[in-house]
């Protein structure tokens, strides 16, 4: 059945696989949102319902929300669990300091709140998402519908003193209709092509009225899992400083292709 994935599925899939080991009994785990957390949260319903593993999930969005409790994990709100042992998400780009981009999905307040919240962050990734310096995927963020193009405008402006490459921005689109975010509001993607300063931009975007977040992810990561077509995976430690490389059978999971 796994032969029927293709190489970047089964990266994202050994990634996932291979951060769930930090997952301990007892812990309150951020559940992040797309398509290589999915692997994550269906790995960690396996080992709730063959091992009896005892945790609970704060999804980051309806869709994770869901899934996890088809796959028998308990949900939990961030009010219930208050604080998190861990979080493992998704990323579009992770640079080498672990800073990340974030919100392809269009779940990035959630995420960056539940991030926050948590005594470690866990980033699973393919390869494809290793990059130099942040900014060739759109920066996404999150604006309140009310006044969105004045606050488009706004961006822009911003943008103008700001050291990045192209300074495009688009207004997030489901259909004909605009994309809405499960907090009810609008996503403006940024097509930025290189961001020189990651830090500063997100504090600058983040102090235009209007702007709820933007998706960059600064010295929130502390791990990132990066997984290959072949089954290996790099784990990076940023705080160990360490980066071990490791391998996931494919065969030993097959029960976890089955419904696909
Ligand atoms: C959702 C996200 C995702 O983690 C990010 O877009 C990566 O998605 P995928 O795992 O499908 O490549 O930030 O808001």
């Amino acid at each position: 059945m796994s032969g029927q994935l293709s190489p970047i599925d089964k990266a994202k899939f050994v990634a996932a696989k291979r951060a769930v080991d930090f997952v301990e009994d007892g812990m309150r785990v951020g559940l992040g949102t797309g398509s290589t957390s999915a692997w994550m949260v269906r790995c960690l319903g396996e080992l709730v319902r063959e091992e009896g593993l005892k945790i609970r999930g704060v999804p980051t969005s309806t869709r994770t929300a869901e899934l996890a409790r088809q796959v028998g994990i308990e949900v939990i709100s961030l009010d219930e669990a208050k604080w998190l042992d861990l979080t493992i998400d998704g990323a579009d780009e992770v640079d080498s300091d672990l800073n990340l981009i974030k919100g392809g999905g269009g779940a990035l307040l959630q995420e960056k709140i539940v991030a926050t919240a948590s005594d470690q962050m866990i980033v699973i990734a393919d390869a494809a998402k290793e990059v130099g310096q942040l900014g060739a995927f759109p920066l996404p963020i999150e604006v309140i519908p009310f006044g969105w193009q004045t606050t488009k405008a706004l961006v822009e402006e911003t943008l103008i003193n700001v050291d990045v490459l192209t300074r495009d921005t688009t207004l997030r689109m489901n259909g004909e209709a605009p994309y809405v975010t499960d907090e009810g509001n609008y996503i403006i993607d940024m097509h930025l092509s290189r961001i020189g300063n990651p830090r500063q931009l997100a504090l600058i975007v983040n102090q235009i009225p209007g702007v709820v977040e933007n998706g960059l992810f600064i010295d929130i990561c502390d791990i990132v899992v990066i997984g290959h077509g072949d089954g290996r995976v790099e784990v990076r430690d940023i705080n160990a400083g360490t980066v071990e490389e490791d391998r996931v059978d494919f065969l030993e999971n097959e029960n976890l292709f089955i419904d696909l």
